[in-house]
Order: C-alpha cells, then sequence, then structure tokens
C-alpha cells in the first residue's frame, strides 16, 4: 500500500497563554489532530474563526512547527523533505504577507524561478497566471498598490504560476470580485483536472464544494468532523459555526442569513 500524499499524526501547537509570564500555562491553538490527505483528492477545509484552520496548513506547508506530533509527505518525515516549496504551494490568507516582487510581474514569477524554472520560463508562466486572474495590464505596477481583491488575484498567479503538485488556498474567495471568484474557480477545476491535490480553507463552501471530495470540519483546534460533504452537512452541529451551503433564495426579501 502506498502511503497518504501527507499524513498528520498527533499534531499539536500549543502558545503560551495570555498573561502566563512563567510559561506554565497554554493555549491548544490545534490538539492531537489526524488526517491523510490522498494525492489527488480535493479537501475542504472549514470552521470558525480561531478554530486552527490556517495553523494546521501553515504546518502542512513546513512554515511553521508544530509542539507535537508529526507531518508526513509521502512516508518521510516533513523536516527532511528538501524543496517542500515546489511540491506544495501555499495560498496566504494574508496576500500582503505573500507580496515579495517590486513589480506585478516580478511578483508572480518569484515562485517559479525559485521553483527552478529559467528565467524566461518564469516569466512566460507568471503572464499567463497573470492573464488567467485579470492581471496583465497591472504588470509593471508596483504590488502595494494594488486594491485588496486583486493583492489576493497576484497571490494565486503567483502560487499557480510554480505549477506544484498540491495548492493550499487559504480563504481564496475573501475580497474578490463575482469574476475574481469565477477565475479561481476555473483554476480549481482545471487544476483538479490534472489531478493535482488541493486544500482549500474557506468560510465560503457554497462557492466551491461542488469539487470538494471531503469535507473537513475543525473546531476549536480539533478535527470534529470528515469525510464526503454530503455526509458531513447532514451532521454539522450549530456550535461549529460552519454553514450549510444547500440552500438558495428565491426572492430578494429571503436574502439574509438572519432567521435561516
Ligand atoms: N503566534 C500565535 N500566538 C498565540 N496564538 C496564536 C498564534 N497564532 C495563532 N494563534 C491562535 O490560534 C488560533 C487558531 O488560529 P488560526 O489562524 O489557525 O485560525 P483560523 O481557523 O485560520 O481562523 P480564521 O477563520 O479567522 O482565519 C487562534 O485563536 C489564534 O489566535
Ligand atoms: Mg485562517
Amino acid at each position: 500500500m502506498t502511503a497518504p500524499l501527507f499524513r498528520i499524526r498527533g499534531l499539536s501547537k500549543l502558545f503560551p497563554a495570555p498573561g502566563d509570564s512563567d510559561g506554565e500555562k497554554s493555549v491548544k491553538a490545534l490538539w492531537d489532530v489526524n488526517l491523510d490527505i490522498e494525492q489527488g483528492e480535493c479537501l475542504l477545509l472549514a470552521g470558525s474563526n480561531g478554530s486552527g484552520k490556517t495553523l494546521l496548513t501553515r504546518c502542512l506547508a513546513g512554515l511553521l512547527s508544530p509542539s507535537s506530533g508529526e507531518i508526513l509527505y509521502r512516508g518521510t518525515p516533513l523536516d527532511r523533505v528538501k524543496k517542500l516549496h515546489c511540491e506544495a504551494g501555499l495560498i496566504f490568507q494574508d496576500p500582503d504577507s505573500q507580496i515579495v516582487g517590486e513589480t506585478v510581474e516580478e511578483d508572480a514569477a518569484f515562485g517559479p524561478l525559485n521553483a527552478g524554472f529559467s528565467k524566461a520560463e518564469a516569466k512566460e508562466r507568471a503572464n499567463a497566471a497573470l492573464k488567467a486572474f485579470g492581471l496583465d495590464d497591472k504588470r509593471d505596477v508596483p504590488p502595494r498598490r494594488l486594491s485588496g481583491g486583486e493583492k489576493r488575484r497576484l497571490a494565486a498567479a503567483g502560487i499557480f504560476a510554480m505549477g506544484c503538485g498540491t495548492v493550499i488556498m487559504d480563504e481564496p474567495f475573501a475580497n474578490l470580485d463575482y469574476p475574481g471568484v469565477l477565475s479561481f474557480l476555473e483554476a480549481i477545476r482545471d487544476m483538479k483536472k490534472e489531478g493535482k491535490t488541493l486544500v482549500i480553507l474557506t468560510h465560503e463552501l457554497e462557492k466551491v464544494l461542488a469539487f470538494a471530495d471531503r469535507l473537513v470540519i475543525l473546531h476549536r483546534g480539533t478535527i470534529r468532523d470528515e469525510g464526503k460533504p454530503e455526509a458531513v452537512l447532514d451532521r454539522l452541529d450549530p456550535s461549529w459555526g460552519v454553514r450549510d451551503p444547500r440552500r438558495t433564495y428565491a426572492k430578494a426579501e429571503d436574502c439574509s442569513w438572519l432567521g435561516e
């Protein structure tokens, strides 16, 4: 039997409790998380604010060390995997923290350059991704001058241009207008067809649930449920803070989450 792409075992992340100067108390931001992620699956990770989604995927991308537990990538402990950044790309929740280039084009080319593509190839890949995300007319603009949604599009373009086998997207739809969401969904659909492994953290399940093979619910740092999306939604506990997206509104006057 082949090892899963990622195997998370007993993963915990603790932080010192606020005001605890002698470090005796701690906050369990992640606690005993166990999860296998198979190659080529599209996994949605949902849960309320502060439930640990971003921390978990930062550990998965090798950007954060857990307090205990381990992550295996194709059976090898993550800290022994070289060049994971080329295998697994993470689109950050905060696009500002992902900006590295002086211009939009330079920024989008940074990832593919880092992944080992030649300068010409990196430029070509960057420009194709910028086009897909409607940023081709902003190539020479400094990224800091982009709007919030444009920065998110740029962050996505940079990661998609790397061509990683796994792409982790942290709140990809936040700040995006309707065409921006569609660009993202088209990219997700195409990557899924190519057999890429996708991990999507979102509060906006209604936008992307159709692509999901599995839905995982995180609550207060632990996994509360996981499985086929339909089954998990049927079992949703209101305290998890996740809205069942299987609702439609026929009239404008019904369009409010209050009273659902
Ligand atoms: N460096 C840190 N020090 C202390 N606590 C932290 C630190 N980083 C994260 N936390 C805490 O860990 C918890 C989980 O944070 P995380 O960012 O993973 O939540 P999230 O599920 O991604 O939430 P959101 O939906 O708001 O993005 C939060 O309560 C957060 O305050
Ligand atoms: Mg988060």
